[in-house]
């Protein structure tokens, strides 16, 4: 774990948080993540060379990185998505909650967590002991199915027996190719995402964790955190978000309440935990989830 901006400021304003969260005073946190915080699951997040978007490129021969998650091709091959849920979805209901889930789920028990907004779609939240009340799915989920068109829902367990059989489950209302439920390019969000969007203008802390902050409209959530609330980015690499906003992340200005904390997020939620002196605690929260 290390920092690409040593200064004093920085290091001060770390300090505070820690010592915020130390005495009980940060109660209404969020958590803003993305494919960042699986990755150590063995997931690959989108972005990276070696990522999704680089290997369904490659493997289904597409004239842009994003193609294969664009509505309209699913609508022309739903067998490219078939034949990637084959090979996916069983890989990520074996997968265990990282370190970084955990952190999420410790601070839920302890009562602290306003919300938990994922793009991912893989629910390691839950299996980290999230409260499902408490986490919106803003990019949906790979365990519920539906159709892309009318939305009417349809029974993941029938989807999968297609899918490992090799054939197409079709609406019967509109005869569109079904699907799970995480969403495209070209879809909307789940209303979920709109009806609990109004919590983030109450959180007191965010984390934002393992995200590129690319994707409209998930990439303005960080803007609407009051001015006077921290916003804690813990990623690989410094992201700002939205361009065309105002209250943007800002973390050169040692007036913010802005602080990057440059690493893998195992690593960093470990240091957080242990600066806190929560070791022994979060040690038996983990336990429980082997
Ligand atoms: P990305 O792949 O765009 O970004 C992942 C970020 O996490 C990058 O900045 C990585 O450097 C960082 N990262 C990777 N592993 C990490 C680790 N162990 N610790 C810390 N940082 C790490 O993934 P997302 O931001 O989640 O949407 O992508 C957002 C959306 O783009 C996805 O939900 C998906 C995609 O298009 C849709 O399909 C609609």
């Amino acid at each position: 774990m290390g920092n690409d901006d040593n200064s004093e400021p920085h290091q001060n304003k770390y300090e505070e948080i820690i010592n915020l969260l130390k005495t009980n005073q940060l109660k209404n946190i969020t958590f803003i993540t993305g494919a960042g915080i699986s990755t150590s699951a063995g997931i690959p997040d989108f972005r990276s060379p070696n990522g999704l978007f680089a290997q369904t490129q490659k493997k289904y021969n597409l004239s842009s990185p994003v193609q294969f998650f664009q509505i309209n091709l699913f609508y022309e091959h739903p067998e490219y998505f078939y034949d990637f849920c084959k090979n996916v979805e069983k890989q990520i209901n074996e997968c265990k909650p990282t370190k970084a889930h955990l952190f999420q789920g410790f601070l839920c028990k302890k009562g602290i967590v306003k919300r938990i907004f994922t793009q991912n779609v893989d629910g390691l939240e839950i299996k980290a002991g999230c409260p499902r009340e408490l986490c919106t799915f803003a990019h949906g989920r790979i365990d519920i199915a539906g159709c892309p068109e009318c939305l009417s829902d349809y029974d993941i367990e029938e989807l999968r027996q297609k899918i490992y059989k090799g054939e197409i489950a079709y609406c019967e209302e509109c005869n569109k190719p079904i699907k799970p439920k995480v969403v495209f390019y070209g879809e909307y969000l789940p209303s979920s995402y709109h009806d609990s969007f109004d919590d983030i203008t109450k959180t007191d802390c965010a984390f934002i964790m393992g995200t590129s902050l690319a994707v409209f409209p998930f990439y303005r959530l960080p803007c609407n955190i009051p001015k006077d609330s921290w916003r804690v980015l813990i990623n690989l690499e410094k992201v700002t978000g939205a361009i065309f906003t105002t209250n943007r992340l800002d973390f050169d200005n040692e007036y913010k309440k802005d602080c990057f904390i440059q690493g893998y997020t195992d690593e960093v939620v470990q240091k957080i935990v242990d600066d806190c002196e929560w070791t022994k605690e979060f040690n038996e929260y983990c336990s429980n989830f082997k």
